[in-house]
């Protein structure tokens, strides 16, 4: 089975063409990605209609690319599989209509695609993970913990009641006068910083259930940011690791008691998987502080490589062959969902 997959939910345009093999495994044909952070970084975010004209711009030839590098053409494929949400409209517009096109062209099944559920998915096709696994998806629009259950049997766990937890690094970053995007700069300045000097919160530490917040903690950074300027390096390093450890601890917490809450209900599934998804997964942090939780708690941290841990046209291929397997597909009148719960 061979499927192209395209994803422009939000600044990221991307093609891919994956191939299930008999064994059940995915094999990525060609992954083609092109960011457009060059276009947006002078506004320190994501211009919706900047990218959504961007997506118009270049999908045509990330989807070639795509096709090209995977020595494929569109007759041998067996679906097409777009984003149809969560993300920005326009972007999902672009990207959906174009799957569309190419489905009605080839005569071939149309799969739209929950962009969560792509991320859910990805460690099957890189690990071939079995169900049941633990999800933890932290991005700059997505603060979730989800519950894999199966293809289609998703239970959110965990959300953010306000920032996700990427906003939150971009936030800080833009507050900080540090370059976009930044968690990569948040990060790199943390390294040198004193996570102890400034007494930030840990907003929802221990409280029932796994929700985030991280609206109070820019707050309180903010705050302390204003009383401190103006700022010399070492203060804006000493309010990174500040900022950072914060952060570090609330996914520990929440995490843990997802894992916690896991345990309980699977007894039975031996060493279970705890599996990172989006950017700020990249965070080195972030990953050490989860890795030992996850350690403490007899479950095994997976996670797939950067490039497929980040928005990619391979993920939303390979959710559309899981989805197919099961004999879904969709109809040339599904709608992009800006908004759409997995
Ligand atoms: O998954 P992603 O590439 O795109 C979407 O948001 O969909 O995630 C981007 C987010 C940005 O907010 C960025 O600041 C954050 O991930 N990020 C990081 C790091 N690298 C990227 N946050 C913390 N530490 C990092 N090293
Ligand atoms: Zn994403």
């Amino acid at each position: 089975m061979i499927v192209l997959g395209i994803e422009t939910s939000c600044d990221e345009t991307a093609a891919a063409v994956v191939r299930r093999e008999p064994d059940g495994r995915g094999t990525i044909l060609s992954n083609v990605v092109l960011s457009q952070i060059a276009e947006h970084a002078a506004f320190g975010g994501v211009v919706p209609e900047i990218a959504a004209r961007a997506h118009v711009a270049a999908l045509d030839g990330i989807v070639a690319a795509a096709m090209a590098e995977a020595d494929v053409g569109f007759g041998d494929l067996d679906a097409v599989a777009g984003t149809a949400g969560p993300g920005l409209i326009g972007g999902l517009i672009v990207g959906l209509s174009t799957a569309k096109a190419i489905a009605f062209a080839a005569g071939k099944p149309l799969v739209a695609v929950n962009h969560l559920e792509g991320h859910a998915l990805t460690a099957r096709l890189t690990d071939g993970l079995a169900f049941p696994y633990l999800l933890l998806l932290v991005s700059g629009g997505h603060s979730q913990i989800l519950l894999v259950a199966g293809v289609g049997d998703y239970r959110r766990l965990g959300t953010t009641i306000d920032d996700a937890l990427g906003e939150a690094f971009d936030k800080t970053a833009k507050l900080l006068s540090l370059a976009y995007p930044g968690g990569p700069a948040v990060e790199r300045a943390a390294a040198s910083g004193d996570p102890a000097r400034f007494a930030l919160p840990r907003p929802m530490l221990g409280r029932p259930g796994c929700d985030f917040s991280f609206s109070g903690l820019k707050t309180a950074l903010r705050v302390e940011a204003e009383a401190a300027a103006p700022l010399s390096e070492a203060d804006v390093a000493d309010l990174c690791a500040g900022f950072q450890a914060a952060v570090t601890d609330v996914v520990r917490d929440r995490v843990g008691r997802a894992m916690a809450g896991f345990a309980a209900e699977f007894p039975g599934v031996d060493a279970p998987a705890l599996v990172l998804a989006g950017g700020v997964a990249a965070n080195r942090a972030i990953r050490t502080g989860l890795a030992e939780e996850a350690q403490k708690r007899g479950f095994r941290l997976v996670a797939p490589p950067g490039n497929l841990c980040t928005d990619n046209g391979a993920m939303i291929a390979w959710a559309g062959i899981e989805r197919l397997s099961q004999g879904l597909a969709d109809g040339l009148d599904a709608p992009a969902r800006p908004r759409w719960p997995l």
